[in-house]
């Protein structure tokens, strides 16, 4: 049944990722077009829905912005229950719910990752009509196949894998490549896989520098002076992961796990190759490089059909969930069942056995 829905605010949280101003741009379009909706942006994420800074949404400006990188909204990583205000952390839940009302909404869209996730489930909880979209550069978002994002950063980081190919093989370095992914090896697994890193080390998989070196070795000893390691922010090391006993949100969320800041690993990584295989070795981190400029095709089309998919969901009632993409079916999800969880990289992944199968070393 479809309820005769007036008004709807959208906005971007967390890290921002190619594909967000398509997504925008799929919901709002559908909104005002199909449904004769009110459609409202905040600024800034949940910070822009607090302090009541917004746009409204028209077809003019949802026009010209397929192919443009990061968010027309603006992104911050402030969270509804411990939003940053003079120096402290605090709880605004209420006063979003206040402007929530002041704008008469009938639903909010929040587009975000994991952390975005559970800030929209704890305003679902305070009564607040809510439909998340998942997006990341991670592609760590339960309860759907893939996020928004996640396909750009892969062809971004597997270019830049291809591109250091040439020098790693011209100076006979071992090149260690450091990917973003926060605690999951999606992106450093599948760029790895698809330009043919030597070496591909995430956090499922502690790894043993040994190993890693040995096998550098044997490569060498067969002629290939050359290696690249593809490793992700979040790797850890076998005695780091037997210190945190598998626990790896111990340092908080942001880090990896034990104790140390996300990438900590990539240097020290380099620099044991270096000693244990007499191979000079560099570094190269990609950083935000992953999640910068034009979405790939496939996430505007992604993003295009989460972001109208979700507008007809909002308009036929659909609240409290996430609008994601499982076995090819776009649907609902439960918030509930999202929020607090992270998709890691299951250890039988076929993307696991086909880096297994083709000789590639993963450390264990
Ligand atoms: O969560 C997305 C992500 O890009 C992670 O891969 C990375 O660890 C983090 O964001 C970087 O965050 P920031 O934008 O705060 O530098």
């Amino acid at each position: 049944m479809q309820l005769s829905l007036r008004n709807i605010g959208i906005l971007t949280a967390g890290g921002d990722s190619p594909g967000l101003n398509v997504a925008i741009r799929g919901v709002g379009k559908t909104a005002i077009q199909h449904f004769g909706m009110r459609v409202v942006g905040f600024r800034d994420g949940f910070r822009g829905l607090m302090e009541n800074r917004f746009i409204e949404l028209n077809n003019d400006n949802l026009s010209g912005i397929l192919t443009l990188g990061g968010t027309m909204l603006g992104a911050s990583r402030d969270k509804p229950h411990r939003m940053p205000i003079a120096g402290r952390k605090a709880d605004m839940t209420d006063i979003m719910v206040e402007n929530f009302e002041k704008h008469r909404l009938d639903a909010l869209v929040c587009l975000g990752g994991g952390g975005t996730q559970g800030s929209a489930y704890r305003l679902v909880r305070k009564g607040l009509r809510i439909v998340t979209l998942p997006k990341t550069i991670d592609n760590d978002v339960a309860g759907t196949d893939v996020s928004i994002g996640f396909n750009t950063a892969l062809s971004i980081a597997t270019e830049a894998i291809d591109r250091l190919h040439s020098t790693a093989h011209s100076h006979h370095r071992i090149i260690v490549v450091e990917t973003m992914g926060h605690n999951t090896g999606w992106l450093a697994l599948g760029a790895g896989l698809a330009a043919g890193a030597d070496v591909i080390l995430i956090p499922e998989i502690p790894y043993d520098i040994e190993k890693i070196a040995e096998a550098i070795r044997r490569r060498s000893m067969g002629g290939r002076g050359f290696s690249i390691v593809a490793i992700s922010e979040g790797a850890r090391p076998i005695e780091a992961a037997a210190k945190s006993g598998g626990n790896d949100n111990a340092s908080g969320g942001r880090g990896n796990g034990h104790g140390d800041s996300l990438g900590a690993q990539s240097q020290h990584v380099a620099r044991q190759l270096e000693e244990l295989t007499d191979l000079e070795s560099r570094l190269t981190i990609l950083g935000h490089v992953q999640r910068g400029g034009t979405p790939s095709a496939f996430d505007r089309v992604l993003a295009t059909q989460l972001g109208t998919s979700c507008a007809r969901f909002v308009a036929d009632g659909v609240t409290g969930s996430m609008i994601g993409v499982q076995g090819g079916e776009v649907g609902p999800v439960d918030l509930a069942d999202v929020a607090g969880e992270r998709k890691t990289v299951p250890l039988d992944h076929p993307w696991v056995s086909a880096a297994r199968d083709t000789g590639v070393e993963l450390g264990d």
